[in-house]
């Protein structure tokens, strides 16, 4: 038996058993036998979740670029890597082996080196899903820079929010992107954003989409004659175990967005362990993950896990309805896709067209599902297990967050048998813990709780790049010497959890966090407005709407409120993105607030969702009449 490939259930609960009772000697196990290492580790595992400090493999020297790329050349060489699907389905797809992904990674990795990036500097990558993305942020990793990929969905206001926090001295970028039928004028954005970043020193722009562009003199270069111009070889500069590798921004539910650190040598083992199991993945399989590498699903599962595990990675451009809805389905036809891995929110969609659009494609590749980003509901697991896996391919519901690097709960596919809705059971090293309010551990099944874990991983985030304290506080000071998830979860009769969603105010829109407290802050920069309050309510496709109730100053001016509504969302593009828009927006003369002014989002979110029966004891706020008058202007917007 092999702890790093899990076959049955019995085997899962044995390895399982191990890895909570000797999880050091489990963990020292599966990095000894499936990855290159330049140095042996002196210790698995260091921790005290009160500091927080946690290390792994420490001692240890690596390059996750040579456990990514290097050792696979030899058996691998020529097999696909990267199989790129571009916007345009006329465009031809791109098949990079692991021996021109070499290659690639190293020009690229020289290039930065002679634009004067070095080990521990701060890059950040701007781009679109091209393979450029893939590979800069493996030349970051090869010469041992941390990459901080920002999502190209991002408005200029929040690109260079997260430039400056962590002081990146070189973006990375392209002239625009192809989303559909629209083209994005990336560089524009990246320009409007570098007006605030004193730090960069140079834009490196690969070319994708032919606009002519403003390059700035002295800063801005054009990056294929660079790369045209680089070697083929670049040693990798080894890196301690512990060094970071990645910082990537997560939204929470108050300040700006936290850099999450990632570090190398337990991340890499973590991704890779993970992969293969939760993907079965086998030799000559296609895999293909429909998600942003902007986001952790991205880094995590199409970039490093697959890598590591020698595989094909399909890295998909476009969109799922360019030209049509039947997109995802040509492209799994076409490339013999044998695991697909989505989102709750790209089903739903997919879900509410004409099923022909899928009919029409020979889906038979498939051998497992895979769902991330939000809770699953019924009906979409329903559709997707029908219609997509015939009732033939497992869904795997992978429970995880960019905090915790890697998939946390989840189905083993043709070993854990799945129950709808539910992401099951616990990944081997991964010790779930359901608590209460008065912070005491649930014993037993049938019980729900704020999900929380006990022992580390080894895919964990150190810490938030530049504010340890803040890591601290929110992932450690909840309950004693356990790491919050800010989620809630039940467990059933037979141990298996299912997710309730966030706890926090943290809601989740076509599967990206959205924190309230950023977007009411972006409201609240409107001349006109006095204060705003963002809850989320039930979408049939984005899993939550959003809702704002907005307050306006008196200032004696009328404005069309037509044109504020307008305005605001403009303003929330700008400062976040267009994803962050309201639904709706309703104006309100004021909000509940306790004595303390603590606004009551527990009633805005009943009143918004249209569930007045039972607000609670109102009788405490500040103004109770403001209640009743919110409900009225509810059921005039309708
Ligand atoms: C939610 C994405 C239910 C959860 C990998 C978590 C899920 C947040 C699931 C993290 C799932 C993710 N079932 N909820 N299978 N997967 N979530 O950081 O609330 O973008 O805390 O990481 O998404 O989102 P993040």
């Amino acid at each position: 038996m092999s702890n790093y490939h899990i076959k049955s259930l019995e085997e899962y609960f044995k390895i399982y058993r191990k890895s909570i009772r000797e999880p050091e000697l489990f963990w020292e196990e599966v990095a000894e036998e499936h990855f290159a290492w330049r140095k042996r580790w002196n210790k698995v595992l260091e921790w005290d979740f009160s500091k927080p400090e946690i290390k792994w493999f420490e001692g240890a020297k690596l390059n996750i670029t040579e456990n990514c790329i290097d050792r696979h050349l030899l058996g691998k060489g020529e097999k696909t890597a990267i199989l790129f699907e571009p916007n345009d389905p006329k465009e031809e797809a791109q098949h990079i082996t692991y021996n021109s992904l070499h290659k690639r990674v190293n020009q690229f990795a020289n290039v930065l080196k002679e634009n004067g990036v070095k080990k521990g500097d701060r890059v950040c990558i701007y781009l679109p899903m091209i393979p450029e993305l893939a590979i800069s942020i493996l030349a970051c990793a090869r010469i041992g820079a941390i990459h901080s990929v920002v999502f190209a969905g991002f408005s200029a206001t929040a690109l260079a929010t997260r430039i400056n926090d962590c002081d990146c001295k070189m973006v990375i970028t392209s002239d625009g992107s192809y989303r559909g039928a629209k083209t994005i004028d990336l560089k524009g954005i990246v320009d409007e954003a570098l007006k605030e970043c004193e730090g960069v020193e140079t834009v490196l722009v690969a070319k994708r989409i032919n606009s002519s562009i403003n390059m700035k003199e002295g800063r801005d270069k054009w990056l294929q004659p660079l790369l045209d111009k680089a070697s083929t070889a670049c040693e990798p500069e080894i890196m301690d175990a512990e060094d970071p590798l990645f910082i990537l921004y997560t939204s929470g539910s108050t300040g700006k967005p936290k850099g999450m650190v990632h570090s190398t040598a337990g991340y890499m083992v973590y991704t890779a362990y993970t992969f293969k199991n939760v993907f079965q993945y086998r030799d000559g399989d296609i895999y293909w993950c429909t998600a942003d590498i902007g986001w952790i699903t991205g880094h995590s599962y199409i970039v490093y896990g697959p890598l590591a595990n020698g595989a094909t990675t399909v890295m998909f451009e476009g969109v799922p309805n360019y030209p049509d809805f039947s997109r995802f389905w040509e492209i799994v036809e076409k490339h013999k896709v044998t695991q697909f891995y989505t989102a709750p929110t790209a089903i739903r969609s997919l879900a509410k067209e004409s099923l022909s659009y899928l009919e029409k494609h020979d889906l038979s590749s498939l051998k497992v599902l895979g769902s991330v980003g939000e809770p699953i509901n019924e009906e979409a697991w329903h559709w997707y297990n029908d219609n997509v896996g015939k009732n033939q391919s497992p869904i795997v519901d992978t429970w995880w967050q960019t905090e915790t690097g890697g998939i946390m709960i989840s189905p083993i596919p043709y070993v854990t048998p799945t129950i709808p809705t539910f992401a099951t059971m616990p990944m081997p090293g991964v010790q779930p813990a359901l608590m209460n309010e008065n912070g005491e551990e649930l014993q037993g099944n049938l019980v729900e709780g704020r999900l929380c874990i006990k022992f580390p991983w080894p895919g964990i985030a150190r810490t938030i790049w530049g504010n340890h304290q803040r890591y601290k506080e929110t992932y450690f000071s909840a309950y004693d010497n356990k790491y919050f998830t800010g989620d809630g979860a039940r467990r059933d009769a037979v141990g298996y959890y299912r997710i309730t969603g966030r706890v926090d105010d943290v809601i989740i829109v076509s599967g990206h966090n959205l924190g309230t407290a950023p977007i009411e802050d972006a409201i609240n920069e409107h001349p006109a407005v006095a204060e705003s309050a963002i809850v989320g309510c039930p979408h049939d496709i984005k899993g939550n709407a959003l809702y704002g109730f907005v307050t306006l100053k008196e200032t004696g001016e009328s404005r069309m409120q037509v044109n504020l509504r307008k305005e605001i969302n403009q303003i929330i593009t700008e400062h976040i993105g267009p994803i962050a828009k309201l639904d709706t927006i309703q104006f309100t003369p004021g909000l509940p607030k306790t004595r303390s002014g603590k606004i009551m989002r527990r009633i805005l979110r009943k009143i918004a969702c249209g569930d007045t029966s039972n607000l609670g004891d109102i009788s405490t706020l500040q103004d109770p009449e403001v209640v009743q008058q919110i409900i009225e202007g509810r059921a005039a917007l309708e």
